[in-house]
């Protein structure tokens, strides 16, 4: 089948498998064992009927247990430091003591991590829920570490929730019905002690502040799916009916035909970590990214069934035009800013080379200075006559580890973060996004948001948490000394400041304006960036081979090879 042989998939039957080739085989590049957990077939089979349902609800009566953060939290010795004969750095321990501490428990089970565990902050707002995608760094660090329990319970406890949604009720917003394979963007755990009943309560955006959708949500959970798969080495997980439907359910939504002349994905703002108005809506690279990688891992981890083949087809033509776009007209570096610098404008018909539409004029003063002559990166977003030229640092670091870059662009990617390091690391790994947005722009782009001030938050905030996926990128591309030097800055501070949020300020020098403490992405990115340098052989985990059938058509920029 096409694209199936560069993307490891090994029909079985109709099983599929992960094979330990399908991605860089890290261990023997880097000679260094992997972890090799024995596989298990041991999914949870309890059935839904066990559960009721109520209005938003779903409650397990006569339960003891519930959210109990430093309920059980006793400080485990981290198997990793008895398995490693390095000394850990003195921050590790405490930030297991902390990640341990923020373990949100259902039923008696750990099912995930708070927000943030800084509860003198005068309004919790939901830092006290598991969000999915701040629970990922969490899930990364317990598989590295061994513990691969809470992550199961994770995946199938959310999915188990999904299921009953779709079952039981509707998702809306009001009076709008939300499509089946809307994943929420965090759930809380409620105990009420005198009933002994432990409630879930998801928000799928009906909550959220600006009722953001979480579009990012049902990519990571595929994508931790795939982790725990490639960590554990246990299959029977992923092969069951509900997250074979699960994918299919998250993809569809997708993968669905409609007005759409590109292959990218068109979202509304603030529908990723970015989750208020940024001026991210069309199709963010953050989302792009991850929709690329979260198909790769689809792809092989959809059993060869009736059902899955379908999908499995629609996948592997996606995964093909979406490379395609986003290296030809996504990839910025110097020849390419030239080019577009020169572009003619008002070109009709397939012989256009301004295939956007794009004025020269529109192009921002700071991004000729910004351009390094070696380098290059994803912009952050393409329409028509629109190019968003902002840096964002999920966005690239996700696509060198999806392969959604080449492994030139991967390069480029860390040169320019080589060059531009004050800018993008400063004092305080790593800006979300770069630069920021200010004066009237800033009104006109965030709504005048007082949160999103220039140079915090997510208008050019420094974000700690990006530090396990610049990591992962350095490793991958072969450049461990780029991420040792920002773990060394992350180390000067993180501890000390008690594992902000965000840092503000064009270096990063100060804590964050509404940062809270105790943040649990803070603690769990540093604890997995320290892991990955230790062991590279984890990257396996989140990272994916290049597929050479999706080789770039467009000529390279000098600059990629310089
Ligand atoms: C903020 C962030 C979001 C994160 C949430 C919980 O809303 O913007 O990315 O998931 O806090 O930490």
């Amino acid at each position: 089948m096409e694209g199936t042989k560069e993307t490891g998939l090994r029909n079985v039957g109709s099983h599929c498998s992960i094979s330990d080739n399908d991605d860089y085989d890290l261990s023997r590049l880097l000679d260094k064992p992997r972890l090799n957990i024995e596989r298990k077939r041991s999914f949870d089979e309890r059935s839904l009927s066990e559960l009721s349902t109520g209005l938003g609800r779903v409650t397990l009566d006569g339960l003891d247990s519930a959210y109990s953060p430093g309920g059980r939290s006793g400080f485990n010795t981290p198997a990793s430091s008895a398995r490693h004969s390095f000394e850990p750095h003195p921050m590790v321990g405490e930030a297991w003591e902390a990640l341990r501490r923020s373990m949100v428990y259902f039923r008696g089970q750990p099912v995930g991590t708070i927000g943030a565990g800084d509860h003198a902050s005068e309004d919790v707002l939901n830092y006290d829920q598991v969000f999915v995608r701040d629970f990922v760094p969490s899930a990364l660090a317990f598989l590295m570490n061994g513990e691969p329990e809470i992550v199961k319970n994770f995946l199938v406890k959310n999915f188990r929730l999904k299921t009953l949604l779709l079952q039981g009720w509707e998702k809306r917003v009001d009076r709008f019905k939300l499509g089946e394979g809307v994943m929420p963007a965090s759930f809380k755990v409620l105990h009420d002690p005198i009933r002994k009943t432990d409630t879930v309560v998801a928000d799928f955006g009906e909550s959220a502040i600006g009722r953001v959708a979480p579009v990012d949500s049902g990519f990571w959970w595929i994508i931790l799916l795939r982790a725990y798969t490639k960590s554990t080495g246990d299959l029977s997980l992923a092969e069951t009916p509900e997250c074979q439907k699960g994918m299919r359910l998250i993809l569809t939504l997708c993968l669905s035909e409609g007005f759409d002349t590109f292959p990218t994905l068109l979202c509304a703002d603030g529908c990723s970590m970015i989750d208020r108005r940024m001026g991210i809506y069309g199709y963010p690279i953050e989302i792009q990214a991850l929709f690329f990688m979260a198909l790769r891992c689809a792809l092989q981890l959809l059993k060869h069934d009736t059902e899955g083949k379908e999908c499995i087809e629609r996948i592997v033509k996606r995964l093909h035009a979406l490379s395609y776009h986003m290296r030809s007209y996504f990839w910025l570096d110097f020849q390419q800013l030239n080019d577009i610098y020169r572009y003619k404008t008002e070109e009709y018909s397939h012989t256009a080379v301004n295939k956007f539409n794009v004025i020269p004029d529109s192009i921002p003063y700071w991004v000729f200075d910004f351009m390094p002559t070696r380098g290059g990166y994803f912009i952050g977003n393409v329409s028509p006559a629109r190019m968003d030229f902002r840096w964002f640092c999920l966005g690239n670091c996700v696509a060198i580890l999806s392969s959604l870059a080449t492994p030139e662009q991967s390069m480029a990617i860390m040169d320019l973060i080589e060059e531009r390091w004050e800018e993008l690391v400063g004092e305080m790994p790593l800006k979300i996004s770069y630069p920021a947005i200010e004066s009237h722009e800033w009104r006109i782009v965030t709504g005048c948001d007082p949160k999103n001030t220039r140079w915090s938050y997510h208008n050019g905030g420094s974000w700690p948490v990006l530090l396990w996926l610049l990591t992962a990128a350095c490793i991958k591309t072969g450049r461990p000394q780029i991420a040792r030097r920002a773990i060394e800055l992350a180390e000067s501070r993180l501890q000390k400041d008690s594992w902000p949020e965000y840092y503000d300020g064009k270096l990063g020098r100060y804590v964050g304006k509404q940062a809270r403490k105790q943040q649990t992405w803070s603690i769990a990115g540093y604890l997995v960036a320290k892991m990955m340098l230790e062991d590279p052989s984890h990257l396996g985990m989140i990272s994916h081979e290049e597929d050479k059938q999706m080789k770039p058509l467009i000529k390279r920029s000098a600059s990629w090879t310089c």
